[in-house]
């Protein structure tokens, strides 16, 4: 018997124009039924940080922000900050810009095109390799760095990588990521101010960061109940703050059960990684969570993830060490090495630092 040649195995590619037109999904898009999502979840409790009052100094806003904070961090890491000073108008442009970024046919974007191993550029589900447990979603990624050498990078990748035509993106890009810079190192005064150690350590710790921008554009599916925008993961990254849009799709694992983030555009999501994790000795916990999608509307979210420059040693001030709370592991990491960790796809290295204390489910996927 002759048996025929078997057929070249095509590369699937994400695109939304094809894949919308068809009635079921790409089985590399469905999850196993213990990952399927819920789409009804019961709303976590999260609370709403008055920034603005705290970086004011108001000696009873400081003292209510920072309890806040030091119960939502100790139990899953997430929390709001709302007052926070970043230009409405900013935040709508950087909206508006990704909708004309990913609205562009496949091929524009492309020129971006992430390579596998590497961690910035345009990536869609499909990158080349066959997969399963694929996420429903396509990302922009952008180095940002706030050392003075690098006052353009996020302008000068836009255009010369995407051309002159998308140096409005790059400015606007350049203009968000130097906001959340700011709003970060806020963030880290209030941490720090949270754990006792003083409102400067962390925010000095974390000056010239090179930090990772993402954005992340969910179209919408026509079977949302089969598959996932973003599976289960922690960030390996130090802190997340993401702006989503009004859609809603965000959910975090807390007390054993999936809960879902309301979503509310006058308000950023912080969330703790594991490198902070780490250097808050595990007393601040990083926390699984994971993005649905929906059947009706896209959605967007604009995450900006920090992360130490890469001379620096990631470990916990002694303050932080004591009897309670041992020194999780003698290791130090050198941020470097686990920033290139987290690029080849082989997760934080920073979670061997604070691993007793870490919850249990935890995906091994990484989430960047
Ligand atoms: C992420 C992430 C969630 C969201 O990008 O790491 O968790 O709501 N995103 O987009
Ligand atoms: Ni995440």
């Amino acid at each position: 018997m002759i048996m025929a040649p078997p057929l070249p195995r095509q590369p699937l590619v994400f695109d939304v124009s094809i894949l919308q037109h068809q009635a079921s999904i790409p089985s590399h898009f469905i999850w196993p039924d213990h990952e399927k999502p819920c789409l009804e979840s019961p709303e976590l409790a999260i609370p709403p940080v008055d920034f603005g009052s705290f970086l004011a100094g108001d000696p009873l806003a400081v003292s209510k922000a920072t309890q806040l904070v030091n119960e939502a961090c100790r139990k899953h890491g997430f929390f709001l900050v709302v007052n926070h000073g970043v230009d409405s108008k900013l935040i709508a442009k950087a909206h508006e810009y990704m909708n004309m970024f990913f609205g562009k046919q496949l091929s524009e974007k492309q020129r971006a095109q992430r390579k596998i191993g590497e961690q910035y550029g345009y990536a869609s589900s499909f990158t080349g390799r066959f997969s399963s447990k694929l996420p429903w979603k396509e990302t922009l990624s952008l180095r940002y760095c706030a050392d003075n050498q690098s006052s353009d990078i996020v302008q000068e990748y836009f255009s010369n990588v995407m051309g002159e035509n998308f140096k409005q993106f790059g400015t606007v890009y350049q203009e968000y990521c130097e906001a959340m810079n700011t709003l970060s190192l806020g963030i880290m005064e209030l941490l720090g101010a949270s754990l006792g150690v003083g409102r400067e350590y962390f925010r000095d710790f974390f000056e010239g960061n090179d930090s990772i921008m993402r954005l992340n554009y969910y179209p919408p599916c026509q079977k949302p109940d089969l598959t996932l925008g973003t599976g289960p993961h922690c960030d390996p990254t130090s802190l997340t703050i993401l702006h989503q849009d009004h859609v809603g799709g965000l959910q975090v694992f807390v007390d054993e059960k999936w809960h879902s983030v309301r979503p509310d555009p006058e308000a950023f999501v912080v969330n703790i990684g594991d490198t902070f994790m780490a250097l808050s000795n595990g007393i601040f916990k990083s926390c699984l969570h994971r993005a649905v999608v929906n059947n009706v509307t896209v959605r967007k979210s604009l995450a900006f993830f920090l992360c130490p420059k890469l001379d620096k040693v990631v470990k916990p001030p002694n303050t932080l060490i004591d009897s309670k709370n041992p020194r999780a592991e003698e290791s130090e990491i050198i941020a470097a090495d686990n920033a290139s960790a987290v690029k080849e796809g082989l997760g934080s290295s920073c979670r061997v630092l604070g691993r007793k204390r870490q919850q249990k489910n935890r995906n091994k996927r990484p989430a960047l």
